[in-house]
């Protein structure tokens, strides 16, 4: 809303400016190299608010009921899971921390 608002008034008071005879061109110049900058940072995330809508932050929804068949990985997967979730009882324990997993298997079985 704000941010129309101001749109506007910017660009009738440029159109005013042209009418009374200014040279306008130093401040489209202007505006156009603020609005690449602007859409420059937009893209890398350096803004938060101010319209940015590129990338936005999505939920993650796949579940390990969405991995078909490998009954035995999503069995250790979990307990590993359970590791990472658990880890200062597993820890009190005496068991050293999870530092990674490796998986193994052919092409396309769903590792990554
Ligand atoms: N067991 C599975 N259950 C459900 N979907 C699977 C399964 N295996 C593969 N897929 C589907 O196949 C796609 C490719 O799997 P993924 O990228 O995990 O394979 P990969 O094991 O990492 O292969 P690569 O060794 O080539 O990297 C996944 O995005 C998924 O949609
Ligand atoms: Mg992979």
């Amino acid at each position: 809303m704000l941010k129309e608002i101001s749109l506007g008034l910017g660009a009738a008071l440029l159109v005013f400016a042209l009418i009374a005879g200014y040279d306008v061109t130093p401040f489209i110049f202007l505006l156009l190299v603020g609005g690449v900058f602007l859409y420059m940072a937009n893209a890398r995330g350096m803004l938060k608010g101010f319209g940015n809508t590129s990338r936005p932050e999505k939920k993650q929804e796949i579940s390990f009921d969405d991995i078909g068949g490998q009954g035995s990985a999503i069995k250790e997967l979990k307990e590993a899971l359970d590791f990472i979730r658990n880890h200062r009882e597993i820890q009190s324990l005496g068991i050293r921390p999870l530092k990674g997993i490796l998986m193994t298997g052919p092409p396309g079985t769903g590792k990554t």
